[in-house]
């Protein structure tokens, strides 16, 4: 009879999946600036890439807590949001859209990041361990005030620009 599995299981395993998804974001960021034709765009992916480190540093540890070997586990839907992302830079190349399109395919990847930490910290809650919490806690919190950096450079003028031409 196949073995139980618990809710410690269901986390190591959404751990695997964002830690894959951590570590094709930090390969895919660096992309992203080169492509966005706006400086503040460029500085908010680039920033972004340093707090990107931290997060797998983060995850390393929770592994860490829960005894296990840092490990991946391919995550099928941050490949396609990144796949969107690299034909929206395909298609709209030398266009004004394409830094809201960079924004738009930027933010996916940030409510995707979102979903996962927020569920991971809160059954790090449940599971009784204080620290994992924590540190997936002010993932989330990066997260989250990027997701926002980002609709502020779209607000100020990205949106504007893509739209005038
Ligand atoms: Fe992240
Ligand atoms: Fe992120």
């Amino acid at each position: 009879m196949a073995k139980e599995k618990t809710l410690e299981d269901l986390f190591h395993d959404t751990l695997k999946d964002i830690y894959y998804a951590e570590r094709k974001i930090l390969k895919t960021l660096p992309k992203m600036a080169k492509a966005a034709q706006s400086e503040d765009l460029k500085a908010a992916f680039e920033k972004h890439r340093g707090e990107t480190e931290g997060h797998v540093e983060r995850l390393q540890k929770v592994f860490e807590i829960l005894g296990k070997r840092a490990q991946g586990k391919t995550c099928d839907a941050i490949e396609g949001i990144v796949a969107e992302g690299e034909e929206i830079i395909d298609e709209f190349k030398g266009t004004p859209a394409l830094d809201a399109g960079l924004i738009s395919s930027a933010q996916a990847v940030e409510h995707y990041e979102m979903t996962r930490y927020g569920t991971l910290k809160r059954w790090a809650e449940v599971l009784g361990m204080e620290e994992a919490a924590r540190l997936l806690g002010d993932t989330l919190d990066e997260e989250s005030a990027t997701d926002e950096a980002l609709t502020g450079l779209a607000d100020a003028s990205i949106n504007d620009i893509a739209k005038a031409a």
